[in-house]
């Protein structure tokens, strides 16, 4: 189901900048590609000196670590820049230092809310135009097609966001 009205964003904590963190469970997989994507076309749009992109997992298994080789290979394949990603876990204080928080799944979102109403963690996919709504299901034990999917998704969200994100800034 394609929409008609595109959802709204909360509003920047600080006039004009905003910060943006791509979350899933471990910062190796989903996340990074989200990461890399949206920066790259945060860049094409020339919003890079006002909007900062971030990613981290729920977890800690995979702390330090580069990201999956299988994101790395999409990515490349896709013509991104995919090599300079080390795994983190969110820290707590996102909460009052990132503007918009973005998991890609509905456990991810639990274990981030943890049961407390947060308006700026959202599903990534809230803003998917095409599947609003949809998570992005993790690829980990799946075969290649399944990171082929994940960049599809992640990269006609990204494109929206991008609008979004540039309204919210005043560009
Ligand atoms: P991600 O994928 O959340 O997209 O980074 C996963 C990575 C690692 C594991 C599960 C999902 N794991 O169980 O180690």
């Amino acid at each position: 189901m394609t929409e008609t009205t595109a959802p709204s964003l909360p509003a920047p904590l600080v006039p004009g900048r905003y910060r943006v963190a791509m979350v899933c469970l471990g910062n190796i997989c989903r996340s990074p590609v989200a990461d890399v994507v949206f920066s790259a076309r945060i860049a094409d749009a020339g919003l890079d000196d006002v909007v900062e992109v971030v990613s981290a997992g729920t977890a800690d298994y995979h702390l330090g670590k580069p990201m999956d080789p299988r994101s790395a290979q999409t990515l490349t394949d896709a013509g991104y820049a995919a090599t300079r990603h080390r795994a983190q876990q969110i820290q707590h204080a996102w909460h009052d230092e990132v503007d918009l928080i973005l998991v890609m799944d509905h456990s991810n979102h639990a274990d981030v809310t943890a049961g407390v109403e947060r308006a700026r963690v959202r599903l990534f996919r809230d803003f998917d135009p095409d599947f609003p709504g949809e998570e992005v299901p993790d690829p980990y034990y799946g075969g290649e097609d399944g990171f082929t999917e994940v960049l599809q998704m992640i990269e006609r969200t990204s494109a929206r966001l991008v609008t979004l994100v540039a309204g919210v800034v005043g560009r």
